[in-house]
């Protein structure tokens, strides 16, 4: 299930809410995952990979009627040269943001903090070979921007971006973030040599089935990439996804060869 909707600027409701800034376009994906994009703040800098704070005025107090903001951090999931600001998320049922959050159309006006801060950025590692991006589910969102930093490619002779979902349809975001990336006028070349993309499902049959963690510790990895098992000196990595993720990769990269490993969840 794919739904589109675009906007025009000029069409934009009339600002109303603090930090607010204007839905451009809402893309569903399925019933858990949607992107969208906002206006960019003109005084908004950041680095690609941070997050901001995101959200929409709560519902209304039921004895004072004052409604307050409701926020959640999200990875700007767009480089920091672009002039609109992308989104990647979740729909949790009774979340008590994304269940209001899920319904946007463009136009609406959403709150963003303009404080952009986090750890999955470039100057939090040393140079080396090559990056390993292992994500899961909606964390794939910072490497959607770091992916088209030009800095990515100076950086570091091989990208290598893991993701891995569900099912198929969950994998979809991740497919299109690669083929823009690889026809991107300011990265698409060096992704072209550079850039490895690694998706599997867990749910659902596909070319690739299982969770990363799995298929580094039995080696499949490696194998199917043909490329050498961690080592210290070339490799550096990110990781942003599911805790277990995160608790898992830490200690196996660091008992096999110590790698440098930034990780968020
Ligand atoms: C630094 C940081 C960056 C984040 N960036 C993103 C992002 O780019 N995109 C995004 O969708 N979320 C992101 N999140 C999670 C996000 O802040 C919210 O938790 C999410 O939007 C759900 O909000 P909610 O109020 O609806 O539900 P919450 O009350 O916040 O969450 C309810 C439950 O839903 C589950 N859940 C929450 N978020 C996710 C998720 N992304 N994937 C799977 N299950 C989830 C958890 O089990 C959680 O306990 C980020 C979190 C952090 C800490
Ligand atoms: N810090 C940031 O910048 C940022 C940005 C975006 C998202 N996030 C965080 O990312 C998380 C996304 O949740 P999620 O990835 O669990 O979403 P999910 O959609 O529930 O799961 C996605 C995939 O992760 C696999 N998975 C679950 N637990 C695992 C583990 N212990 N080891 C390896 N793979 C595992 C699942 O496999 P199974 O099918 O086998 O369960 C599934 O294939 C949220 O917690 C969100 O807050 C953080």
């Amino acid at each position: 299930m794919t739904e589109q909707s675009t906007v025009t600027l000029t069409t934009a409701t009339p600002v109303t809410l603090p930090d607010a800034q204007t839905v451009t376009e809402v893309e569903h994906y399925t019933d858990r995952l949607f992107r969208f994009r906002v206006t960019r703040p003109a005084s908004l800098r950041f680095r690609s990979g941070e997050f901001v704070m995101i959200g929409l005025m709560g519902d209304p107090d039921p004895v004072t009627g004052k409604q307050k903001p409701l926020l959640r951090a999200y990875s700007i999931a767009s480089p920091a040269w672009d002039e609109t600001l992308q989104f990647y998320s979740i729909k949790v049922e009774d979340g008590p943001l994304t269940s209001k959050l899920q319904h946007i159309k463009p136009g609406d006006q959403v709150i963003l903090r303009p404080k952009p801060v986090g750890t999955l950025v470039h100057d939090a590692l040393t140079p080396a070979k090559r990056i390993w991006f292992f994500s899961t589910g909606t964390g794939i969102a910072p490497f959607a921007s770091l992916l088209r930093e030009p800095e990515t490619y100076e950086r570091f002779e091989k990208v290598i971006l893991t993701h891995s979902c569900r099912d198929l349809a969950e994998l979809k975001f991740g497919q299109e973030l690669i083929e823009e990336t690889k026809n991107d006028i300011l990265v698409g070349e060096d992704a072209q040599s550079k850039l490895i993309y690694y998706p599997t499902t867990t749910r659902e049959t596909s070319a690739k089935m299982g969770r990363i963690t799995t298929l580094l510790e039995n080696g499949a990895l490696f194998a199917d990439l043909g490329i050498s098992d961690f080592n210290a000196e070339n490799d550096r990595a990110m990781v942003c996804g599911s805790m277990g993720l995160n608790t898992f990769l830490r200690p196996m990269a660091f008992a096999r060869e110590p790698i440098p490993i930034l990780a968020t969840m």
